[in-house]
């Protein structure tokens, strides 16, 4: 049976070429970057290389980009480090966020004594840029935390809009950049974010590698504690495959940004036109058009009268990989914070697919996909 991949926002096949560039790194290329002989200056001079490439395609500076083990680290980093370094007295978020960012706020806020202000969002996954403002407004000396694109919905955030309030009121905002990273353009020159943070599975390059971005004049202090590495602010042997992989997938996805988009669109909105055409009794979690949502996720909910369908576990018997939106494991239960932060309707709720798309990824397979759910449900 050949299967279908549909599971590209929890991971993506890591793009070939990107593997190419990255094999030299293993076997010949063996050095410790921080050695001063050759060995180790030709991998420093590959991540500095990368670091530039990440930091153009950002229109950042290379100083403002540290590399980490991936996007959970980074969020750690960010947020520990800005209230450990600066004196927050409120964190402003949503429980939408990922648990990365939730379950750090949780700890910090727990560990600190630091008041928490959850913004709620609308039956869409969005948040009220009012509602923002008059919480900034009431807390001065704030951080704010808002995913760029929320995991499980795709519904994007208004990331222009928050980085003016946040300046506009001297908070600080940080911004999961996870999902939208090698997806979505950025111009930091422009949106004026404070912090924010990449994962290189996310777009077609390997795991276990990311980065965050600090702008300058902006200082956390270090996580994890050891040797010199990153300007004394993650300690460790840097992962010179892993990040050289990294620039490599991140330059490759912005130099085809609009045709991979196009791709992309037209897979989700036939996905979209299909199901609504075969199913009466369904829903979309989240924002679906283009400009509010990702080209990557769509998250369907089916009614199926009060019962459980398994639904990714029949999927995955017809040879299709997706994710729940909802874990739910018994009767009217939402298994996912986002979609209960979302009050979303549980008689939906309880059979919750999120498809994510990636290159890949053909418009047979979403036929198919859809002859797949239409043998289940009917
Ligand atoms: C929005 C978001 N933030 C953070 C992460 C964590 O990234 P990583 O798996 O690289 O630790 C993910 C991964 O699922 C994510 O989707």
């Amino acid at each position: 049976m050949k299967r279908i991949y549909l599971d590209n926002a929890a991971s993506a096949r890591m793009d070939e070429e990107v593997f190419e560039v990255m094999k030299p790194y293993f076997c010949d290329l063996y050095g410790n970057p921080s050695s001063t002989h050759s060995h180790g200056r030709v991998l420093k001079t590959a991540i500095e290389k990368a670091r530039k490439t990440i930091a153009n395609r950002l229109n950042a500076a290379p100083s403002e980009i540290f590399f980490t083990s991936g996007g959970t680290e980074a969020d750690n980093t960010i947020l520990h480090g800005v209230i450990s370094n600066y004196s927050i007295s409120t964190i402003i978020s949503t429980e939408i966020e990922h648990h990365a960012v939730t379950h750090s706020i949780e700890h910090i806020c727990k560990e600190k004594g630091i008041n928490r202000v959850m913004l709620s969002v609308d039956k869409k996954g969005n948040i009220s840029l009012n509602a923002l403002e008059e919480a900034l407004k009431a807390h001065p000396k704030s951080m704010v935390s808002l995913m760029h694109a929320n995991n499980e919905t795709g519904t994007l955030l208004d990331i222009q809009a928050v980085s003016d309030l946040c300046n506009q009121y001297e908070a600080l905002f940080h911004s999961d950049t996870v999902q939208t990273v090698g997806h979505e353009p950025f111009d930091l020159q422009k949106t004026k974010l404070h912090f924010m943070n990449g994962a290189a599975h996310k777009f077609y390059g390997p795991k276990g590698v990311g980065f965050m971005y600090i702008r300058q004049g902006y200082a956390i202090p270090a996580m994890i504690h050891g040797g010199s590495q990153e300007r004394n602010l993650r300690a460790g042997t840097e992962n010179v495959a892993g990040i050289v992989g990294m620039a490599h997938a991140l330059e490759k996805c912005y130099a085809n940004l609009e045709a991979k988009e196009k791709h992309l669109w037209a897979l989700k909105n036939r996905l979209k036109q299909g199901l609504l055409s075969n199913f009466s009794n369904i829903c979309f979690h989240g924002e679906t058009e283009e400009g509010k949502s990702l080209s990557t996720v769509l998250n369907v909910g089916f009614d199926c009268g009060g019962e459980e369908k398994m639904l990714l576990f029949n999927l995955d018997i017809k040879g299709v990989s997706v994710s729940g939106g909802s874990a739910c494991t018994s009767g009217s239960l939402i298994g996912s914070h986002v979609l209960s932060g979302m009050n979303a309707d549980p008689a939906y709720a309880m059979n919750a697919v999120r498809f994510s798309f990636g290159i890949q990824n053909t418009l047979e397979e979403i036929e198919d996909t859809i002859q797949a759910l239409k043998e289940i449900l009917h």
